[in-house]
């Protein structure tokens, strides 16, 4: 969502004379869009600055730190990094061209921190979207409030754009060349939106309107939360469209009761398998991927062979992983029973080799099979072109023909753990 929020500050601020550069040393603008998930994407932010500082002394760029990290910690920035000028929540990017007037006339420590009811980039039309593959935000903010999460805090509440906003800027990203979108939202499962009629409109119902735009050819969503996987017409949307790619991130973080509960994620394991199963159900060839945090307060060795045990079950295409970050003002940073670094090391380390032999597993099963591969970049190396394919694999092939943007079929000939390597069949 960092990436989409960027594109559509640049979009916003393009009007007011900004234009994006790579010659960043003698731009005039610097904006840090910040993450405050866990404590050492909060932190990169400072020593970022430090670099600004020092190395942008002479041309003296307006800084704006943006993002998450803003909004948790407001004016603090302005204390630990004397240069910067704007600071600015997630929630009110819209204003950035009246905060930058405010510099040009002189005042200090611009901050808006505000959760403004409507949504900040309704009507602001996207500039540079990657073109082929493009980022739809439907849906933001979080009211799950899970003990080791700041989201909930630093996006505020569940918020979900009306369908016909979000109708029209499909039809603008498709006419600029989009033939995958993907819908955005931290909680993109609880997705209800108001059609053109004031009815309430769910996520498979969002789903299967887009697939009638001819042009558009491949949909996904993230992310979603088990909690929410109840309405059936997502079950249903999976078994009938075909453009819905047969692939869903769906965290479970942990696979212990116990931790489940003290996370406060409200559910349970068996109800977490019951979803994969009904998936499975409606759609056969679907592959599944999660978030896992190892090292919560109170996890003991049992609970980390739960988390084990639910991936063993599973089994996954790919994941995430990470070690339990406490992050400030959340229940679970100030509860009993933290996990030593050590420990949080070796669970990391034991879970990632299960989930990496897991998804070399699924990638082999494509082994010698014909798929269909949506093209979106070069690759490293002479006449290397990489694409996606329906269960968002990177897949390599070589071709002396401009293939980029198009859909093709792929055999596949190679293995290896993030990629598929084939040849385009004609
Ligand atoms: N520590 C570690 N990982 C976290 N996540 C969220 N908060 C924390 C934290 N405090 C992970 C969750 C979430 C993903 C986006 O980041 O797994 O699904
Ligand atoms: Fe964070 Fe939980 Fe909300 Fe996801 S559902 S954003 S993990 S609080």
């Amino acid at each position: 969502m960092n990436v989409y929020d960027s594109l559509k500050m640049e979009s916003l601020l393009n009007p007011h004379g900004f234009n994006l550069t790579l010659d960043e040393k003698n731009a005039d603008l610097i904006i840090l869009n910040t993450c405050h998930i866990r404590e050492k994407a909060s932190e990169k932010v400072y020593s970022e600055l430090g670099k600004i500082r020092l190395n942008y002394l002479a041309t003296k760029p307006t800084v704006v730190v943006a993002g998450c990290v803003a909004q948790a910690e407001g004016e603090q920035i302005f204390k630990r990094a004397k240069n910067v000028d704007i600071v600015v929540g997630p929630q009110s990017y819209h204003n950035l061209p009246k905060l930058l007037e405010k510099v040009k006339r002189n005042e200090k420590w611009v901050i808006d921190l505000n959760f403004d009811e409507k949504n900040k980039f309704d009507n602001i039309e996207m500039l540079n979207n990657p073109k082929h593959s493009s980022f739809l935000t439907i849906q933001e903010g979080c009211d799950k409030f899970c003990h080791f999460c700041c989201v909930p805090y630093t996006r505020g509440k569940e918020y979900s754009r009306k369908i016909p906003d979000i109708y029209r800027e499909a039809i603008q990203l498709i006419s600029k060349g989009a033939k995958e979108i993907t819908l955005l939202g931290q909680n993109v499962s609880s997705f209800y939106g108001y059609d053109q009629d004031n009815a309430l409109r769910s996520l498979g119902w969002l789903i299967k309107k887009l697939s009638k735009i001819n042009e558009l050819e491949r949909i996904r969503y993230i992310t979603s939360h088990p909690k929410d996987m109840i309405s059936e017409e997502l079950f249903i949307v999976h078994a009938e469209e075909a453009k819905l790619m047969p692939f869903l991130h769906l965290p479970a973080q942990s696979g212990s009761d116990k931790i489940l509960k003290s996370m406060n994620r409200n559910h349970t394991r068996d109800f977490y398998f019951q979803i994969i199963e009904k998936f499975r159900k409606y759609r056969p060839d679907i592959g599944f991927s999660s978030d896992f945090i190892v090292g919560y307060p109170g996890e003991s060795d049992k609970d980390f062979e739960d988390t084990l045990n639910l991936v063993e079950h599973v089994g996954f295409s790919q994941c995430f992983s990470f070690k339990y970050s406490p992050r400030p003002g959340t229940p679970a940073s100030i509860i009993e029973g933290q996990v030593p670094e050590q420990v949080k090391s070796e669970r990391l380390m034991t879970l990632q080799s299960l989930l990496k032999k897991q998804q070399l597993q699924f990638n082999e099963q494509f082994n010698g099979k014909t798929i269909n591969v949506m093209f979106q970049k070069p690759g490293k190396y002479k006449n290397q072109v990489i694409g996606k394919s329906p269960h968002l694999q990177s897949v390599i092939v070589e071709s002396n023909v401009d293939i980029i943007g198009e859909i093709k079929k792929v055999k596949i000939s190679k293995i290896n753990l993030n990629s598929l390597v084939g040849k385009v069949s004609n």
